[in-house]
């Protein structure tokens, strides 16, 4: 099968998982809580993160269903992490996944409170999971410290706090490697860990992830300013005032940084023998247009 078929197929199980576990939901008073979790979980992300953590269970075991209910928890903090990076207090933007922004649909007090319980019920998902109790545990550990005060959420606030000034190189690295390289992180490690891998395993995952995020966050500042809003489906040239790695660097330079990281992040991968969908993957997104 061709990567972009394999990607669509991850895609729909992914999406499917999601439904089946939001509809046990729809008959809540709560009900416009709900509708506005699945306006931003069903917009059209690329289902990046949870297909990563497919791909590793699958690559670790051989069956990535095992992984359900981690990546579809990974994919609810994605979404939750976009509803309140897009709210007026932190980016302040109007379009996302092709849409309008959550809180420009259902006001900000209804987006903040999904995005919360995007984030709460992403760990009641993981826990419903039908395996090991010690491999959950140990899912909720990797998942909190990633994405919480000294992960992605401490990345956010290092990003707030930054637009004031200029960062030097070891700063912009920094905030990019908890903003968005933590959450990748998680992504790939809950993968082998649903498998059951090995801390070898474990560790070239990470190592992966790493870098994989590191090209991933180059290429969304250079989408910034290269891309257009249409095939991007949220703003561009919004972040002009931030420390991007196009402000850093230079378009030119984080074009081959882009090609570089990947390149490293795909040199970590010699420990799964079945990786040639995962390179596919990796390589697809040096050139992604959104
Ligand atoms: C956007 O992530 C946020 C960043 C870390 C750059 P994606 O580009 O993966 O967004 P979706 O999930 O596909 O909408
Ligand atoms: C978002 O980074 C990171 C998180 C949501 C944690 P950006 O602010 O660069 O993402 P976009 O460009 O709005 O998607
Ligand atoms: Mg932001
Ligand atoms: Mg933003
Ligand atoms: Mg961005």
């Amino acid at each position: 099968m061709r990567t972009e078929e394999i990607s669509a197929e991850y895609r729909r199980f992914i999406e499917e998982y999601l439904h089946i576990w939001l509809k046990k939901f729809e008959n809540e008073p709560q009900k416009i809580l709900y509708d506005a979790m699945s306006y931003s979980l069903f917009a059209g992300g690329k289902r990046i993160r949870p297909i990563l953590t497919l791909e590793f269970c699958r690559m670790c075991c051989g069956d990535y269903t095992k992984a359900a209910p981690f990546a579809a928890a990974i994919e609810m903090i994605q979404t939750y992490s976009l509803i309140h990076d897009d709210l007026p207090a932190m980016d302040n933007d109007d379009y996302r996944r092709g849409k309008l922004t959550n809180h420009k649909v259902y006001g900000e007090g209804i987006a903040i409170l999904a995005g919360d319980a995007l984030l709460s019920d992403a760990f009641a998902c993981v826990a419903s999971a039908n395996l090991p109790a010690k491999d959950i545990a140990l899912a909720v550990g990797v998942l909190a410290e990633n994405i919480g005060s000294l992960g992605m959420v401490g990345g956010q606030v290092l990003d707030i706090l930054s637009e004031e000034r200029e960062l030097s190189e070891q700063e912009v690295l920094d905030i990019q490697s908890r903003k968005t390289g933590a959450l990748i992180n998680a992504s790939c490690a809950l993968g082998v860990i649903a498998a059951g891998g090995s801390e070898e395993q474990l560790r070239a995952a990470c190592g992966f992830a790493g870098l994989l995020g590191l090209a991933f966050q180059i290429r969304d500042d250079m989408l910034d300013v290269i891309g257009t809003q249409d095939e991007m489906g949220k703003g561009v040239g919004t972040d002009a005032e931030k420390n991007t790695f196009v402000r850093l660097y230079g378009l030119a330079k984080c074009e081959e940084l882009v090609d570089k990281y990947t390149a490293a992040a795909i040199s970590q991968l010699d420990v799964f023998t079945d990786n040639e969908y995962i390179i596919s993957l990796a390589k697809s997104l040096t050139g992604r247009k959104n």
